[in-house]
């Protein structure tokens, strides 16, 4: 089957080298507004424009952040306030963003603008929050370079279908299985020299000495050691979250009249199942 729209989403690629072109106020806005039109939940999103100075010189750096304050600046002005918890806000947010974000990726696509997230973000959500002067429940998600490429490569590869799409139940997963779609990965990986272009194999921890060359080391290994050796305190997340005003193990009560109480029962059952 082939449309525009699929030709475009099959056509994806992450870019890391940008020409000099500067996307226009109108490109932008389209791109933004496009991201704005993906389904929500509640809208739990601002995007961080800079022009200036982006990773692999990217004309444009946005930063998509999960927002509270808005949402609570307007349920303010209903008389009311945030009484949910903040997991649960976090997750809401995080679909909300995410979902802004892959639309502005698409639609940049359309226009002939590439990009590429970066994913470190929440570990930097102190120093952007400084940078941006965020106000607190604005936490910031990921990054998102954008420009004209100036490099062309074939779309990377992705599991097979057999491997991801799981009608009715999931499957009893053979070995040969995993196996197969590992080597789609890491045959498609090394077959655009993906690694060794970017120098990117990740140095192994804890005295373990280096098997893999480049003609050898290829995304399933690269992810391995990623989450194999990566991140082993939540604090880390946890703290930045603090930073800008998350209180994400905080439990809130409501404590109303028992008369609201049963108005508010009602309410919920009214709604349930409907947008949150
Ligand atoms: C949440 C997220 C975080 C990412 N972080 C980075 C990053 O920090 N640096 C980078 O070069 N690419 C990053 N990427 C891009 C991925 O490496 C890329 O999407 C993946 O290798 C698949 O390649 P493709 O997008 O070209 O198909 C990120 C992608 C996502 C979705």
């Amino acid at each position: 089957m082939d449309n525009p729209v699929i030709k475009t989403l099959l056509s994806h690629r992450s870019v890391r080298k940008y020409t000099a072109e500067k996307p226009t106020d109108e490109i932008i806005e389209t791109v933004v507004r496009a991201g704005q039109q993906a389904a929500f939940a509640s809208q739990l999103y601002s995007v961080l424009l800079t022009r200036k100075k982006a990773p692999y010189g990217a004309p444009l750096w946005f930063t998509i952040c999960v927002d509270l304050y808005k949402l609570e600046r307007f349920m303010r002005i209903r008389g009311w306030e945030v009484i949910s918890n903040d997991l649960s806000l976090i997750f809401f947010g995080i679909q909300d963003a995410a979902l802004m974000a892959e639309n502005m990726v698409v639609a940049g696509e359309s226009l002939g603008l590439f990009s590429c997230f970066l994913g470190n973000t929440p570990y930097q959500a102190g120093r952007i929050q400084k940078k941006y002067k965020l106000p607190p429940r604005v936490f910031p998600l990921v990054e998102l370079i954008m420009g004209y490429p100036a490099e062309e490569f074939p779309p990377r590869p992705r599991y097979p279908l057999e491997f991801t799409l799981f009608e009715d139940e999931y499957p009893q997963m053979s070995d040969e299985m995993v196996q197969r779609a590992m080597k789609v990965m890491d045959e498609g990986y090394l077959a655009q020299g993906y690694y060794v272009k970017q120098k990117a194999k990740i140095r192994l921890e804890n005295g373990k000495s280096e098997t893999f060359t480049y003609d050898n080391y290829s995304w399933t290994e690269h992810i391995s050691r990623k989450w194999g050796q990566w991140l082993t305190d939540p604090q880390e997340l946890l703290g930045q979250l603090e930073k800008c005003g998350f209180r994400i193990t905080e439990k809130r009560s409501l404590t109303p009249t028992p008369q609201e109480s049963t108005a508010g029962q009602a309410e919920t059952m009214d709604h349930e199942g409907e947008d949150v």
